[in-house]
């Protein structure tokens, strides 16, 4: 089954980062995709605020990869578009960590992700509203999206 929240605003998309932040457990895997300025990095940042992180949190454009450790779990925050160029990037090995990961243009690399995910798509609707499609993988990711929304 899919759910549907519809945000009208950054806050919302924050609040609702917060309340999955809130269900989260080791290993879990995230998987965002949408286009550019859909606010899938605005949805890192009210995860990782949550989790207790301080740092400024941006796209990791460059590096593919960023590890936030001060945090009550580690995130790993993955900006896959660029992947191809990298293809010696071990991904994998991010996903067996007890940690969280949260992955930007995930479907990009679809053939590499875990089975059990949660994937989230995001929609530009106007300036300020954004349409967020939930598809959970797995038992662990379906008992997520029924208590968050
Ligand atoms: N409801 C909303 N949720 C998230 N971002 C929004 C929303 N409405 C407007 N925005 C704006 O959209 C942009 C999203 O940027 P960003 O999160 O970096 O996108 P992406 O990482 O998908 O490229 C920001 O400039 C933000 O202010
Ligand atoms: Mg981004």
């Amino acid at each position: 089954m899919n759910y549907k929240y519809t945000s009208k605003s950054v806050e919302d998309t924050l609040e609702l980062a917060q309340n999955i932040e809130s269900e989260k457990f080791p290993g879990m895997v995230i998987c965002l995709n949408g286009d550019l300025g859909s606010g899938k990095t605005v949805f890192v940042k009210g995860f990782a605020g949550a989790l207790g992180i301080e740092d400024n949190i941006t796209s990791p454009t460059f590096t593919i990869v960023k590890e936030y450790l001060g945090g009550e779990a580690p995130l790993y925050h993955m900006d896959v578009y660029r992947l191809d160029d990298n293809a010696d990037f071990g991904v994998e090995d991010y996903f067996n960590k007890d940690g969280i990961c949260i992955l930007e243009w995930a479907e990009l690399i679809e053939d590499r992700l875990p089975e059990e995910r949660l994937d989230i798509t995001f929609k530009i609707v106007d300036e300020n509203t954004r349409i967020l499609i939930f598809k959970p993988h797995g038992v662990q990711y379906e008992e997520l999206c029924d208590a968050v929304l």
